[in-house]
């Protein structure tokens, strides 16, 4: 047979002439052997690194067998096992499969069979060496980067952008408001060989039509009235690493097949140039419109839409995931508390289970921020399930309505800052907390009109 070196065995006989017998075959199929004739005479030698194999008589100079193979079981789970047994004991065998051997072997035996039962048991190690390695692979996580999750769904998100990540494919990551796509773009970023270069984040809804085409390719000095100076677009801005385009759905039609081009080609133009430079830049981009539904409707051009959708990623709902509330709820509490100065609370089992099955139509986010409202409210005591505000009801009247007359924003808004105040009793967090907005904001605004003292 082979005469690679196999690893080190462990042979545990009490009779010399056999020891010295089955010594010879196994050396000869390429082990190193180490041998004892008893139990006390292995145990030290199971720490061997490279031992796989225990090969052992049942009875022994001292003790048997399965005793030995329960050491074996407590010490290294990871050995092979394998019993040799004298003929016509065979209850011993099964009793040794029973407590874990791999094989037995009734002596006498052949060269053959040994080598047999020996191969079985190795090929037994690696199988379960490799089970435990799909077991580890697939163990749940409860998070990649930055986001938080150990739902089915999540998982299988993790394992797509690990795998999506050192590629440079263009990635789409569809999802409703809230569920986490510029986190998961973020992600795809960091883990992605382009880690160390510029992300650059692009909300395609919020740049006026006009601005479109000078914010993305950039423009030379003089382009249009108030480019004063020549400045670069985002694709050279996001030169080397990732360019997020985000809200994708919302980019106007006329400027489409402009966006599409510098994909297909990888070069610029900027507004008032005449000369292309050449941008390596990776495209991820999100929407929480059914983007093939816009391309029928006629809003999205195709050949755009293949071009961005080369995979897609698509972000569960919170309340298809509610099981992750907890974990999330922890997670942005302690966020809080840490941007606030707050000590640390738990929240009420009541309060929990209402956070668990509340619609969540804004997802995380929202969840995001009723956790830092209900913390801001309790105050350092317990989050209280009252100041959970009603779920907003689909049917429901807004609860301010403009009147067709307008109003006076500056003067509405300074009027809600005291009333606030006066509710919460001078506790400026707590007011913070009534007004839905998070302490700095509320803070600023106070400066703003006057009321910071
Ligand atoms: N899985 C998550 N784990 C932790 N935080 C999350 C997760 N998903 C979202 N968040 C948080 O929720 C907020 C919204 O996430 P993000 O901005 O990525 O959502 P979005 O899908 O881009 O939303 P929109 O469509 O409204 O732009 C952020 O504060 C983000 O940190
Ligand atoms: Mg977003």
């Amino acid at each position: 047979m082979t005469l690679e070196r196999r690893g080190s065995l462990l042979l545990v006989e009490d009779d010399p002439a056999q020891r010295t017998l089955v010594a010879d075959m196994l050396e000869a199929a390429g082990f190193s052997v180490l041998s004892a004739d008893g139990v006390r005479g292995a145990l030290p030698q199971l720490g061997v690194p490279d031992l796989v194999l225990v090969v052992s008589d049942f009875r022994l100079a001292d003790g048997d067998g399965l005793a030995l193979l329960g050491e074996v079981r407590a010490r290294r789970p990871d050995l092979s096992f394998v019993l040799m047994t004298a003929y016509g004991s065979i209850q011993h065998a099964v009793e040794a499969v029973r407590a874990g051997a791999d094989d037995y072997l009734a002596k006498p035996f052949e060269r053959q069979s040994l080598l047999l039962a020996i191969d079985k048991a190795l090929r037994n190690r690696a199988l379960r060496a490799e089970n435990r390695r799909l077991v580890d692979a697939l163990g749940e996580r409860e998070e990649l980067v930055d986001l938080i999750g150990r739902a089915p769904a999540m998982q299988r998100l993790y394992r797509q952008i690990e795998r999506l990540a050192p590629t440079e494919a263009t990635v789409l990551v569809q999802g409703e408001s809230g569920t986490g796509k510029e986190l998961v773009a973020r992600a795809l970023h960091r883990l992605s060989r382009r880690a160390e270069r510029a992300f650059v984040a692009v909300n395609c809804a919020a740049i006026p039509e006009g601005l479109v085409e000078a914010e993305f390719f950039g423009a030379e000095r003089g382009a249009y009235t108030g480019a004063q100076a020549a400045r670069a677009g985002h694709f050279e801005q996001a030169h080397g690493g990732t360019l997020f385009l985000d809200e994708i759905g919302e980019l106007p039609l006329a400027l489409q097949p402009k966006l599409l081009r510098v994909l297909q080609e990888g070069r610029v133009m900027r507004v008032g140039g005449s000369k292309e430079t050449t941008v390596d830049v990776r495209v991820l981009a999100a929407t929480n419109r059914d983007l093939a539904r816009e391309v029928e409707a006629g809003r999205f051009r195709e050949d755009l839409y293949w071009r961005l959708n080369v995979v897609s990623l698509q972000l569960p709902p919170l309340r298809e995931r509610r099981e992750d509330i907890p974990l999330l709820v922890e997670h942005f509490a302690a966020r809080a508390a840490r941007q606030h100065g707050l000590p640390q609370v738990a929240f009420p089992k009541s309060l929990m289970r209402a956070l668990i099955d509340r619609a969540w139509t804004g997802n995380v986010r929202e969840l995001g921020n009723t956790v830092e409202r209900l913390l801001l409210l309790s105050d350092d005591g317990e989050p209280q399930l009252a100041d959970l505000p009603d779920a907003p009801r689909r049917d429901a009247a807004p609860p301010f309505e403009l009147p067709p007359e307008g109003i006076d924003w500056e003067a509405m808004e300074a009027s809600l800052l005291r009333q606030a105040l006066a509710q919460a009793q001078g506790q400026k967090k707590r007011a913070a907390g009534l007004l839905g907005l998070p302490y700095k904001a509320f803070l600023y605004r106070l400066e703003k009109h006057g009321l910071g003292s």
